[in-house]
């Protein structure tokens, strides 16, 4: 099982960055050396999480980062991203909890000195549970709170650090987390969805000017998930639900990076379901970006659902991965030629992109070659936008190993590592030695080149 990509693809140009990523809430573990988050409390409330597990010791990573680092390196990625725990680094009272920064510190050395670029993301969802109990982000206050974590955090750890996100995906901590109700804290009310998503996309622009004064020579920027809406048919009234649930889903957390305004959507909203928006935010949400990050997995189909709003139709015909979501690799090329049109993007990072697959140890393999195929697919369709003018300058595998998958708890895998809950042992799939054969073919590449 092979990853081939055509010898002169741009994604084996050696500017080109390939990594794994991960998040720390999903494989830290070590939950008594840091505060309790937002997803502690939702893991303990009966029936949010489908196998009922939590992240106490996940992975066991922060006992095991020096092993996970070498199996990292192994891969021979040009890159790690992974995400700080907010209640890791900073206390109660907002001082630095050192033994946690520290935590980070050791962490960053030791892929500095494999050559490994840390993409740090400073917002994986894991909120500290005192700031949920005054509001978290349906507080306005929070965005200011997570400027000045940003600002602690970017001051000691500085340009250690090649490239800071601030949030990752807001989409998810504002829908999921507060209209659908399936993530952490659960809630289901439009009204403060849209509140949560403009005050994240406030402190995603508060901390951005914070980030470019203490990390000038990092690249600073933001981690969106897109997925292409496509119309259940073609009636004139699932082609405007579609168009509107890309408004809602998509363009509310890009437009606002770079025309300082929000859809056209916004306006129909019911008054009493629109965020409160405080003069000068917009012009704050819209500061300059070094990067821009999407996370990509599937695409979506939308009906008119007979009330002036739009409903998914969950996917059937395979295939599809064991999330349920269609395998739709077009779908990348599609958002990213989309998005390229629209804005003036910076550099574009895939930033996420994998599939969870029903994996098994057969004899100390995992053979899991759909996963590679979904790798294969997905790689071709970031060189299709490359080709077609979009400047795509990275791509990480989504995840180095399998983790704590949110509502779904452990049962999901998307690692290209298995990971055994009971030993923590790890094992690499065929989909890491697909990738790991694919890095190094270009490095192979460049030798040859350099010999010439
Ligand atoms: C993304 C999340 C990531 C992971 C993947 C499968 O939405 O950013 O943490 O759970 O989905």
């Amino acid at each position: 099982m092979k990853i081939s990509l055509a010898a002169d693809s741009a994604l084996l140009k050696p500017d080109f960055t390939f990594g794994v990523a991960t998040a720390s809430f999903q494989i830290e573990g070590a939950a008594n050396s840091r505060l309790p988050c937002i997803w502690d409390t939702f893991c303990a409330e009966p029936g949010r999480i489908k196998d009922g597990s939590d992240g106490l010791v996940a992975c066991d990573h922060v006992n095991r980062w020096r092993e996970d680092v070498e199996l990292i390196a192994s891969l021979g990625v040009d890159a790690y991203r992974f995400s700080i725990a907010w209640g890791r680094v900073i206390n109660r009272d907002g001082s630095i909890n050192q033994a946690g920064l520290d935590f980070y510190r050791q962490l960053l050395e030791a892929l500095q000195a494999h050559n490994i670029k840390a993409f740090v993301t400073l917002y994986h969802w894991d909120l500290p549970q005192y700031l949920q109990d005054n509001g978290g982000w349906l507080n306005r206050a929070t965005a200011f709170k997570f400027a000045d974590y940003a600002d602690k955090v970017s001051r000691a750890l500085g340009d250690k650090v090649y490239s800071y996100a601030t949030l990752n995906e807001p989409f998810c901590s504002a829908y999921l987390s507060y209209e659908a109700g399936i993530h952490a804290p659960g809630v289901q009310n439009r009204k403060q969805g849209r509140q949560v998503a403009h005050h994240l996309l406030l402190a995603h622009g508060l901390a951005m000017t914070v980030l470019r004064r203490n990390a000038p020579r990092a690249l600073n920027g933001i981690v969106l998930n897109f997925s292409p809406c496509h119309p259940a048919s073609t009636s004139d009234a699932d082609i405007r639900a579609a168009r509107m649930a890309d408004q809602y889903h998509n363009q509310w957390y890009i437009q606002p990076l770079f025309e300082g305004r929000y859809p056209e959507l916004l306006s129909e909203l019911p008054s009493n379901e629109q965020p409160e928006i405080a003069a000068g935010d917009m012009a704050i949400i819209a500061q300059p970006l070094d990067f821009l990050g999407v996370n990509y997995y599937t695409r979506t189909v939308y009906r008119d659902n007979g009330k002036g709003w739009f409903s998914d139709v969950p996917p059937t015909t395979p295939p599809l991965t064991d999330m349920g979501w269609e395998i739709y690799p077009a779908g990348l090329t599609e958002i990213l030629l989309d998005i390229n049109k629209r804005y003036p993007l910076p550099p574009v990072y895939i930033t996420e992109n994998g599939a969870a697959m029903p994996d098994t140890v057969q004899q100390g393999m995992v053979q899991d070659s759909e996963r590679v195929a979904y790798f294969q697919q997905h790689l071709q369709a970031v060189e299709h936008a490359i080709s077609a003018g979009v400047r795509i300058d990275g791509y990480f595998a989504w995840s180095l190993m399998d983790n704590f998958e949110w509502a779904e708890g452990y049962a999901k895998r998307f690692g290209i590592v298995y990971v055994d809950y009971t030993t923590q042992q790890r094992v690499l799939k065929a989909s890491a030695i697909a990738l790991r054969d694919c890095f190094a073919s270009r490095t192979a590449a460049d030798n040859k080149s350099a010999n010439k």
